[in-house]
């Protein structure tokens, strides 16, 4: 049974201390396998921001796999974003910005969905491209079973109705189809500061709202999630922080039918 921690949007520069402490205190209880975070670790791509962020990583006692996201590119700085948009996550965080951790239980794989620009309004949004879809899915492809395959990326796949106004990662529709023949479990994500869950193309879609900064939502507080599980029967736990501690919200229980997850 593999236990994974899901962390995001730490957004340092605007973390706050007691619930940094709270999440510590909580996955001592846990002590998971792994602890995933799905980008924006800074607020403003600053070096203090990225300096505060290593002390962090390097003190987290659990392996961790992350990938930046939209936060993570400066907003200030135009010649750093165009011309050396990942040097200071490459210098601060790890030189890979797509990362693939294989163990005997599980595969996970990271992908960069945060842009510099697009052909879009919106900057934050992010977007997969078809080189991008192509590797994940021949990566995850290439698995034995019955390992699980999860997928961790920035910007959402699915969105609830109070985010709608958001927009789902570019070239969304083609990643899903492909991901779910290659036999993607799990998509991991942030960005819009809510948790949550869903089913899409009989894969599961998992969000972790910003686990300690302040920039959380009026009716969506710090959170994070835990999962529990295999390839045949998973439980997401969603942690919420109240008062001075997370607690848990609500387990939610999935199963492999046929090549799709189900919510049971
Ligand atoms: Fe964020
Ligand atoms: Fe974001």
């Amino acid at each position: 049974m593999t236990t994974i921690a899901h962390i995001s949007d730490l957004h340092f520069g605007r973390e706050v201390p007691e619930v940094m402490q709270g999440l510590m205190a909580n996955l001592a209880q846990v002590n998971p396998d792994l602890v995933i975070i799905s980008g924006d670790l800074t607020q403003r791509a600053k070096v203090e921001e990225f300096e505060a962020a290593k002390v962090f990583l390097q003190q987290l006692p659990y392996p961790y796999f992350i990938v930046p996201g939209n936060h993570d590119l400066s907003a200030t700085d135009i010649t750093e974003r165009f011309f050396k948009p990942w040097e200071k996550w490459q210098q601060f965080v790890t030189p890979n910005l797509e990362p693939i951790l294989h163990t005997d239980d599980y595969i996970v794989v990271g992908v960069n969905t945060a842009r510099a620009a697009g052909f879009y309004f919106d900057w934050s949004r992010g977007q997969i491209s078809e080189a991008q879809i192509e590797f994940v899915a021949n990566t995850v492809r290439s698995i034995e079973e019955p390992k699980l395959r999860l997928l961790v990326a920035h910007h959402p796949f699915w969105l609830p109705q109070q985010a709608e106004y958001r927009d789902v990662v570019q070239n969304r529709d083609q990643a899903i189809d492909a991901f779910q023949r290659a036999g993607v479990d799990i998509i991991l994500s942030g960005h819009i500061h809510m948790a949550y869950t869903q089913i899409l193309n009989g894969v599961i879609i998992s969000h972790a709202g910003t686990t300690f900064s302040n920039r959380t939502l009026e009716t969506h507080p710090n959170s994070f999630n835990i999962i529990k599980g295999n390839r045949e029967k998973l439980t997401i736990s969603f942690m919420e922080w109240e008062k001075d501690k997370f607690h848990l919200k609500e387990d939610r229980y999935f199963q492999r039918i046929d090549n799709n997850w189900k919510i049971i």
